[in-house]
Formats: C-alpha cells, structure tokens, sequence
C-alpha cells in the first residue's frame, strides 16, 4: 500500500492520530514527521520517524519519494496565541507549509487533510449555530492563514483535481501531548491544574463560550473524513464539526462534580479574550454529519471523567 505521512506528529492531534493509524493500517505504513520536539519513544519506535520543516520543499519531496506517500496528513501548524506573537511565522508555517503539501499532492497524487478551526471565523460571522458556509473576515493572523489553506485546498480541488479534504475543529481536548498557545487551551490546562494543585486561574472569562472535542472525536473525524466516499462530498474542505461548546464556568463546573473542593479564579489575558470573543459560540455540523456521517461520541461529562481518569494516571495523583 501507499504510505500515509503525517506532519506535526509530535503535535496534540499528530501524536495520536499517528498511533491510530498505525493500528489501523499497519506501522510501517505511517510515517511520522516532526521539526524539532522530541517524539515520545512510543512515537519514534512504532513506526518509520523523520525529521522535516514542512516549509521546505525538497526536505518534504525527499521523504514522499523515499516512502511512497500517497495519504498526507498535514497537521504542523502554529496556533492562535502564538500567532499573534509571531504573525509573519504563522503566515511562514501554516501557509507556505500547506503550499508545499499541496504542490506536492498534485505531483505525486497525494490525497491531502489539512485542518482549518474556529479560528477561521470573525467578529463579523454569526456566533450562534456558525453556518457551514457564511461571512469569514477572522481578525486573528491565525485566522487569516487557516481561511487562506481552506480557500488554497478548494482551488487545487478545483483547478488541478488534487484530493483535499478538511475540518474545521474546535477546541481540541486531550491528555497525551499539550496544545501548545492556543486560546482554547485552557480547557487541557484546568485537569492537569485540578489535579495537580485543586486550582486554575483560568485566563479568559468565566462566560466565554466556545466550540470544543474531545480528541477520540477528533481523530475519527479525520479518518473517517480521509476514508469517506468522494462522491457524497459537496464541500470537501473545512467541514464545521464541534462536539459540545461551554464557557469556563461550565468546565469547572464539571470537574467540581468529580473533585468537589476544586476552585477557578480569573485573570484575563486582553489577547486571548480579544481572540476567543472573536469566534463562534457554536457552530452548525449538520453539513459533516450529512455528507460523511459525523456523529461525536464524548460530551462535557463523559469527558471530565475520561480526562480525569487518565491523567491520574499520567501524573500519579489520586482524587
Ligand atoms: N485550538 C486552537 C487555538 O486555540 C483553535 O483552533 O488556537
């Protein structure tokens, strides 16, 4: 079989897509690439490992020729926090990287996943039930560089034929890797917090709403949207999917029905707030769940007690 590669493997999405798709298809089959963050050694040793800069053509040509890559996820991005800190990096990798995936997609033949966010909508955008197709004007170097790869992956679909497919994700919560300056990454930050001192200082408001997933969810959207029939496919790149939305108050909430003496307090971060009040409060899936059969399976509870469970485990503490 052609190789599957997946960039940003050592991500919070790639170092758990990447194992699942090695179980799935078999670990020879999926190549992990990653910049510089040291893969954990499950990472490197399950599994062909290399190491690129997604920016760079002929580092990425090489490692497509030398496995037969013909599946590209292609997951090494910068996040919203981080890309106000540095807008022209953010343009760098998360642009010119997925110009260098889609130029080679089109050579070779690839089928390509590239994911767009929330971060894709503005203040001018509807905030409740966000349309599939609606008004994107984001005021987030972040958003600007995921509406640019949502509009670049339609135009090689267009132009040249190439097999984009992509999702729009929410938060993503997980308890392998960290995100890593990202604007929902408080809602990962308040369980290990929990846990570890029965306390977070959360940096956005306590009534800040937004789209969020648990990454079980998040990873069978995009196996399930890479192995979904073509045919059924209207819009192919940046399906809307969300599987719960909350404020911070609502995710204490929860984690308080687990560890009941848990307590939030607030300090407002102006550049974290400023980007989350820019983005949708829910939005509207039905697309995803019409064309390919989205169906999320963790909501709010489910995944306290999931995260929870887990990270106990990870960071040796009982509750
Ligand atoms: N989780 C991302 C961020 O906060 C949004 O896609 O930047």
């Amino acid at each position: 079989m052609k190789k599957i590669l997946v960039t940003g493997a050592v991500g919070q999405i790639g170092s758990e897509l990447t194992m699942t798709l090695r179980k799935r298809y078999g670990a020879e089959n999926v190549v992990a690439a990653g910049r510089k963050t040291k893969p954990s050694a499950e990472l490197r040793d399950s599994g062909p490992f290399e190491f690129i800069e997604v920016t760079d053509y002929d580092a990425v040509n090489a490692v497509v020729k030398k496995y037969d890559v013909g599946t590209i996820y292609h997951l090494a991005a910068i996040l919203s926090a981080v890309g106000e800190a540095k807008p022209q990096l953010a343009w760098k990798v998360n642009v010119d990287g997925v110009m260098v995936m889609l130029e080679l997609s089109r050579e070779y033949g690839c089928a390509l996943m590239v994911p767009s966010s929330i971060g894709a909508f503005g203040p001018s955008t509807p905030k409740d039930g966000t349309p599939q197709d609606t008004i994107q004007r984001p005021t987030s170097m972040y958003g600007v560089t995921k509406v640019s790869g949502e509009i670049l992956c339609d135009y090689y679909y267009t132009k040249y034929g190439v097999d984009t497919r992509g999702l729009r994700y929410p938060g993503l919560i997980s308890h392998v890797a960290l995100p890593g300056g990202g604007t929902t990454d408080y809602a990962v930050d308040i369980y290990y917090k929990a846990l570890e001192d029965k306390k977070y200082e959360c940096f956005l408001s306590e009534d800040t709403r937004m789209d969020m997933m648990y990454m079980p969810d998040a990873i069978d959207a995009a196996i399930d949207l890479m192995e979904a029939d073509p045919s059924n496919l209207e819009h192919r790149n940046a399906f809307n999917v969300t599987a719960m939305n909350f404020t911070p108050k609502e995710i204490a909430q929860s984690v308080k029905k687990v560890i009941p003496d848990f307590e939030i307090s607030y300090k407002i971060d102006p550049v974290r707030q400023g980007i989350a009040d820019s983005w949708p409060n829910s939005m509207d899936d039905s697309a995803a769940r019409k064309e390919w059969g989205w169906d999320p399976k963790f909501g709010l509870e489910k995944m306290t007690e999931d995260m929870l469970k887990n990270l106990s485990k990870k960071l040796n503490i009982n509750y």
